[in-house]
């Protein structure tokens, strides 16, 4: 009797899942046959009256029954999954018409991105670019530099004392001339930049910072005329400025050049017609330099009948203001994301 019902079973399995187009229905049909009270399940309930020698072939045609619907199962369960994700993937095309989520990047220091400039095109001359320590000895600062204790020049380079009168923050970054000259005997032509920061006793305001940067450069060599010191000049002020600038130097003085100059080159912004940027003279102030005084030279062991060189000393703000335009100092040291965010838009 028993045998029947399996095969009736079997028969109905046939062809059971052929129409089934949704996972709802499949799972309607697990629990009319597999369920607790499924149709398949309850076939254990016979076994009772199965005599015990028919009772093993029983089983194994119950399991038969569960491996066949198992099987038709499994497979239109993963055909109705792959349905749905292709549905799923057609419904969900990509926009790649859509601008992209901006990444916002940081960006690099206004001033260091001048200094680089400047850096590689010095290098790109032969230049070494050097550095110097910000904590100096008076010794460095003044004295070898032709500013002896007392001189009125030093009142205009005010700094920060660290130990008694000796020791101080560099007030410019021409010690580094001297430090170099010592260390570069025998090894000339001496050809160096030196970028860094420098300290005054400056009350801060819109061109005034008690920190700044000057970018120091030393030559010495033979036969040095105020003629290299031009031609070098040019060509930092052209590549950073535009090829059309051109350079003037004004007679001026300092302590540690003879003769001295005060550099200027022709307004980038008006090309010399007058404007607010050069205070309507048309040139605007961008460096000191010079001839190096004899007695610098003497004192870093350098003898005058033989050598000879140049120095100059640039205001890096300075620079920066001028070529991007900014009218305070101070933003270079008060960190505000939104205007270093301008000035990459400057660059643009
Ligand atoms: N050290 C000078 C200053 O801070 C700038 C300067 C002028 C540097 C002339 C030089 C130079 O090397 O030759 O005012």
């Amino acid at each position: 009797m028993y045998k029947e019902q399996i095969e009736n079973l079997k028969k109905e399995l046939d062809g059971l899942f052929t129409n089934i187009n949704c996972k709802s229905e499949l799972e309607d049909l697990k629990i009319k046959y597999m369920g607790k009270n499924g149709k398949i399940t309850s076939l254990n309930q016979l076994i009772k009256e199965i005599p015990n020698e028919e009772k093993k072939e029983f089983g194994m045609h119950v399991n038969e029954l569960r491996n066949i619907f198992n099987d038709n199962y499994i497979t239109i369960n993963n055909k109705l999954e792959e349905a749905e994700i292709n549905e799923k993937l057609k419904k969900e095309t990509i926009d790649i018409s859509l601008p992209a989520t901006k990444i916002k990047n940081g960006s690099p220091n206004i001033l260091e991105k001048l200094i680089e400039e400047v850096e590689e095109v010095f290098m790109s001359m032969g230049y070494d670019v050097v550095d110097g320590p910000e904590i100096e000895e008076d010794k460095y600062n003044f004295e070898m530099l032709n500013i002896p204790k007392g001189h009125p020049a030093r009142d205009a380079q005010d700094t920060f004392y660290i130990e008694g009168e000796e020791i101080l923050l560099r007030s410019q970054t021409s010690p580094v001339q001297v430090r170099t000259m010592l260390k570069g005997k025998g090894k000339e032509p001496i050809r160096m930049i030196c970028p860094g920061k420098t300290y005054r006793r400056d009350d801060d305001d819109a061109t005034h910072s008690h920190q700044f940067m000057q970018i120091e450069g030393l030559l010495v060599d033979k036969n040095i005329s105020l003629s290299d010191l031009k031609g070098t000049i040019d060509v930092i002020v052209k590549k950073l400025f535009g090829d059309d600038i051109v350079t003037r130097f004004r007679p001026s003085y300092y302590q540690f050049t003879e003769p001295s100059v005060e550099v200027d080159i022709s307004c980038f912004n008006c090309k010399g017609k007058g404007c607010n940027i050069c205070k309507k003279t048309g040139w605007i102030t961008i460096a000191g330099a010079g001839i190096v005084h004899p007695n610098v030279l003497k004192m870093s062991g350098y003898d005058p009948k033989t050598w000879s060189g140049f120095a100059f000393g640039f205001g890096a703000e300075r620079m920066a203001m001028l070529k991007y335009d900014i009218n305070d100092i101070r933003v270079f040291y008060n960190t505000d994301l939104r205007e270093i965010r301008n000035f990459d838009r400057r660059e643009d």
